[in-house]
This record gives structure tokens, C-alpha cells and sequence, in this order.
């Protein structure tokens, strides 16, 4: 018999609409502007960057689930499992790999998948359900920001954050959101961190600015977002997608660059924001890591490094660590 998914809303449309208008004015007041990347995966947003991971170009995706694939038995035996929490699930798609795993190694009682995008964690909770019956799935409807606490507590966990979205966080910021992460673990616990790995910058440009203009769509998307939500007349065609390496920061710098000389309204805010020729506002941080600074980070907030797992081309690294 197929067990339903349960799922807890913390994140309506009203509360969605209020966090909105305040990164919307907080954002673009600032100078440089900036929006944070979380607005990106409205049910479009969702589905662009579903056809980003299937891009050429965009190598993480593929690296990560050979990882997966190849090292799922392991992970699983050593975390000891009963209950897996993944943040960020999107369509879970890679983390079939571990609950294939964990459904052989028969521990796992239950998942709670945690993510922004509502559409898309309601459909992943259900299939997932009708996949594994009798498995508990409890999935919430969340920002990593303001949320993390609501998950349920209770059970020996593998906390699993995979894709790279960590390193869309810039330094603070992560350093705050890895201490949030190990705030809902107890000591024994174990966290399953995807990160992409500093390479050359030819390669990790090409995954950002794809010829057929994928990721273009997906930057873009955000000022759909703001035109839906807020009423805003942002016209995407005068604006540019920008995604550059940045050598010293060891990210990828992404944002969207005014062609002209431009006054975007919005309605919802009664505000009027002018946007000069060339000008260019951040939508998202891409860091790309190294083995030492990963394992100092996590160091930081109490993770002991047990295992680091990577590709055949060391593209991407799966860390394995512990909380002491
Ligand atoms: N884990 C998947 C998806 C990565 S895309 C993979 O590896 O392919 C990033 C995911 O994080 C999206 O599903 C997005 O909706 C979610 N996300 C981004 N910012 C978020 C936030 N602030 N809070 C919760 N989820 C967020
Ligand atoms: C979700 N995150 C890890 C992706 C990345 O590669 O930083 C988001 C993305 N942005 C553009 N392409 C993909």
C-alpha cells in the first residue's frame, strides 16, 4: 500500500508575497543592486534550471550523480540512517540514488525533503511516495533562511544538501547557514555536502552562459517573478545576462546587465527604480571550492571531514562528515 506524502507550508503565497517585497526593496535600494537567488524557482524557474542540468555545458549535475551512484552503499552503511532530510530537493532526482541504497541497507524509516518551490517538492514528495511504500515522507515548504527549524527533529539523520547550492551562498552568509543546518543535528548525525570544485575557468564559464541561452532564461526569470508578483513592467530584452569568474572571490558572478538607460515601476511597492547604461545587478554567487578551505568550514561549525568523494575528473566533490 502507497503511504501519502505528508507536507508543511511555511512559506504561502502570503508569506512568499511579504518576503518578496522586502528583498525586492532591500535589493534594489542598495547599491550595487542585488536580488537574492532563492526568487528564481517560481514553477518556470523550476523547470529552466531542471533543463540546465541536463545541458552539456553544465557539468555539476552529472559529476555528482556518478558520485551518487557510485559511492550510495557506502554513504549510507557509515551514516547509519534513520531519517534522511534533503535541502533544496527540487526533483530529488540524484537522491534516488541514496534511498536506493538506504532501502537495501533497510535502516531508513524516514525522508524529509525541504525546499522554496512548492509545485515542485509536492510532485517529487508524492512520487517518491509511490516509489517507496512505506517509507514516511514528510516534506516541508521552506526558505533555508527563516525555516530550518520548523523540519521535525527526532532520529539518527543524514542531512543531505547536494547540487552546490552552499556555494550560492557568499562566506557569511554560508558560515550562519551551515550553523543552522547542524542546530536541527544532534552529535553522530551526518551531513552529505555537494560542492563544485574550483577548475578552469573556460569550463565553468561555459556551464554558466550555455550557447542555447538556458541559463539566460533561468537569470532572467527572476524579473518575471517580480513583474507577476509585485507588478513590475521589467522588460528581460533590456538586459543582459552576465556570468563571469571571479579569481579572487573563486565564484562564479552572475547577474543581469541594464543595455541602456532605463526606469523599471513597480506597482506593488509604488516604487520607481532607474537603472543606468551598463549598470549590473547580482542575482546569484556560484563558489566553486577547495578541499581545505571545504573541510575548515565545516570545521567551523562542528563537522568532522570523514570522506570526500569525487568524480573520475574531479569536477565536483560529495563530503561525508560527521558532527562531534
Ligand atoms: N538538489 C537539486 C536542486 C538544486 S537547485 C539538485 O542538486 O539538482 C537549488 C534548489 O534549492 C531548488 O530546488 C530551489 O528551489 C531550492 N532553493 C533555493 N534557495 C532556497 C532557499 N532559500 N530556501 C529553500 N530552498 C531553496
Ligand atoms: C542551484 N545552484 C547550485 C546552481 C549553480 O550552479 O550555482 C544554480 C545555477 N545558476 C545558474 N546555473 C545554475
Amino acid at each position: 500500500m502507497t503511504t501519502e506524502a505528508e507536507i508543511d507550508v511555511h512559506l504561502g503565497p502570503d508569506q512568499l508575497h511579504a518576503a518578496l517585497r522586502c528583498d525586492v526593496v532591500e535589493g534594489l535600494g542598495s547599491m550595487p543592486k542585488e536580488l537574492p537567488p532563492k526568487w528564481f524557482y517560481d514553477h518556470r524557474g523550476s523547470r529552466l534550471f531542471d533543463e540546465i542540468t541536463r545541458l552539456e555545458e553544465y557539468y555539476p549535475t552529472e559529476a555528482e550523480r556518478e558520485i551518487l551512484l557510485r559511492h550510495a552503499p557506502a554513504i549510507i552503511a557509515e551514516a547509519g540512517a534513520d531519517t534522511i532530510v534533503e535541502l533544496g530537493s527540487g526533483t530529488s532526482d540524484k537522491t534516488l540514488a541514496l534511498l536506493d541504497a538506504a532501502r537495501h541497507d533497510g535502516r531508513l524509516r524516514r525522508f524529509m525533503p525541504f525546499d522554496v518551490s512548492e509545485e515542485f517538492l509536492r510532485a517529487s514528495a508524492h512520487r517518491l511516495a509511490e516509489r517507496y511504500p512505506g517509507l514516511s515522507i514528510h516534506g516541508v515548504v521552506g526558505d533555508f533562511d527563516r525555516h530550518l527549524h520548523h523540519l521535525p527533529r527526532g532520529g539518527r539523520r543524514l542531512v543531505v544538501f547536494l547540487g552546490g547550492t552552499i556555494g550560492n551562498y557568499e562566506p557569511v552568509a554560508r558560515k550562519e547557514l551551515l550553523a543552522q543546518i547542524v542546530e536541527g543535528m544532534v552529535p553522530g548525525d551526518h551531513l552529505l555536502l555537494g560542492t563544485d570544485l574550483v577548475k578552469s575557468t573556460a569550463r565553468v564559464e561555459l556551464a554558466y552562459n550555455d550557447p542555447g541561452g538556458i541559463t539566460a532564461a533561468f537569470n532572467k526569470n527572476i524579473l518575471e517573478v517580480i513583474n507577476r508578483e509585485l507588478g513590475a513592467d521589467f522588460d528581460p530584452q533590456r538586459f543582459d545576462h552576465v556570468a563571469l569568474w571571479d579569481p579572487d572571490e573563486e565564484w562564479i558572478d552572475i547577474g543581469l546587465r541594464s543595455r541602456i538607460e532605463q526606469q523599471v515601476s513597480i506597482a506593488a511597492l509604488d516604487l520607481e527604480v532607474s537603472f543606468g547604461a551598463g549598470e549590473l545587478m547580482r542575482t546569484e554567487v556560484s563558489s566553486k571550492f577547495r578541499t581545505d578551505r571545504l573541510s575548515e568550514e565545516l570545521a567551523a561549525v562542528g563537522l568532522d571531514l570523514k570522506a570526500l568523494y569525487s568524480d573520475r575528473r574531479g569536477d565536483f566533490g560529495v563530503s561525508l562528515s560527521v558532527l562531534v
